[in-house]
């Protein structure tokens, strides 16, 4: 009976290491003790000057980690420039938005300073958005480190990005093929708590839903008041004026995006998508009335998933000196 018991306990056990073992590769917390020991320390303090200073690059940087992980994993890849006859991800539409690209390379050019050709740029992208949430007054969490940088970028593979107007099989369908499940997918669009969003990424819920010219026709899952707000805010070709996600508390890593999600006054259709599906239902509306804890508990576990998503290591790629051209 007892043998019984042990061989019960150490099959889900061995399960979850061997599961551990394939996604992080060879990354490890410790990795650059001996190469480099201040590392995080660097990235820290800079991201302290550069957000008391700017603190709206705050949702950028972990929008850029977002977006390096799915397309070619998290390799620096979206950090590219374009080279002759190369159009990189940089330069693809969903990209265009992107921003904070010069604030990575000025930590990346401390790292160099103090480590020369030690610190990925993978790397340093995974630690600024994990202290990007943290001074917003989010969790943080331990970052396995030693991913290598990527030397191609093609702005064609950004295809593998959900699109805004995504439903919720599309959006299960493209997190699943990097390894994310069902919560990751809920808890990971928390991140839609800070930050802000183009005009142009929403406009189409305001006057164009169904994609025949017709400026009155609106997603009809966006709750009308809110819907007249944006209306009001952004007209149908603006593509300048942006708007809050979480409005009031954009700046502060908190729940109450689900409490806009719920109120069906989240920015995005892909927003509203997560109220189509009894758990990810279950989960925003618990968490639109609290459960912080909860939350933080959950979104550090997912980012940690999705920081490991297709890495490179060993071997193969290099260690960028400058994160916007390969050596
Ligand atoms: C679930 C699918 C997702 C879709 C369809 C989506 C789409 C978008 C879009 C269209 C924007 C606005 C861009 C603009 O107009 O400037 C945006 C902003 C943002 N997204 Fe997502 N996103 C998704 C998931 C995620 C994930 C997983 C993260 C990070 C873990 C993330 C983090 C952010 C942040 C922080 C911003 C604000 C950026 C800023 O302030 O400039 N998003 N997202």
């Amino acid at each position: 009976m007892e043998s019984r018991a042990l061989v019960l306990l150490l099959v889900p056990l061995a399960s979850l290491f061997l599961l551990l073992g394939s996604t992080s590769a060879q990354l490890s917390v410790n990795y650059y003790s001996k190469t480099c020991p201040n590392a995080e320390e660097i990235v820290r303090k800079e991201m302290i000057q550069i957000l008391s200073v700017a603190p709206s690059l705050a949702g950028p940087f972990l929008r850029l980690h977002f977006h390096d992980c799915f397309v070619r994993g998290c390799d620096g890849s979206v950090l590219l420039d374009s080279t002759p006859g190369n159009k990189a991800e940089k330069k693809a539409l969903p990209n265009l938005t992107l921003r904070g690209f010069g604030s990575v390379e000025r930590v990346k050019a401390k790292l160099e300073k103090a480590c020369p050709n030690t610190v990925s740029c993978a790397d340093v992208l995974t630690l600024m958005a994990r202290d990007a949430v943290w001074l917003s007054k989010g969790p943080t969490w331990p970052v396995s480190l030693g991913r290598r940088d990527g030397r191609v970028s093609y702005a064609n593979e950004t295809d593998q990005l959900p699109p805004p107007q995504a439903d919720l099989t599309q959006l299960i369908r493209m997190f699943a093929v990097k390894g994310l499940d069902l919560k990751d997918l809920v808890v990971l669009s928390g991140a839609h708590t800070i930050g802000t969003a183009h005009c142009s990424s929403i406009s189409d819920r305001l006057y164009n839903f169904t994609g025949h010219g017709n400026l009155s026709d609106v997603d009809p899952f966006l709750e009308k008041h809110y819907l007249a707000k944006l209306r009001s805010t952004c007209s149908p070709t603006d593509t300048k004026t942006i708007i809050e996600m979480d409005p009031g508390s954009f700046k502060t890593f908190d729940t109450s995006y689900f409490n806009y999600v719920a109120k069906r006054r989240s920015a995005f259709h892909s927003d509203w998508a997560l109220l189509t599906d009894s758990f990810t239902r279950a989960y925003v509306l618990k968490h639109a009335n609290g459960f912080e804890s909860e939350f933080f508990q959950d979104f550090a576990e997912s980012m940690i998933k999705m920081g490991n998503v297709d890495v490179l290591t060993g071997s193969l790629g290099e260690i960028r000196k400058k994160c916007s051209i390969v050596n």
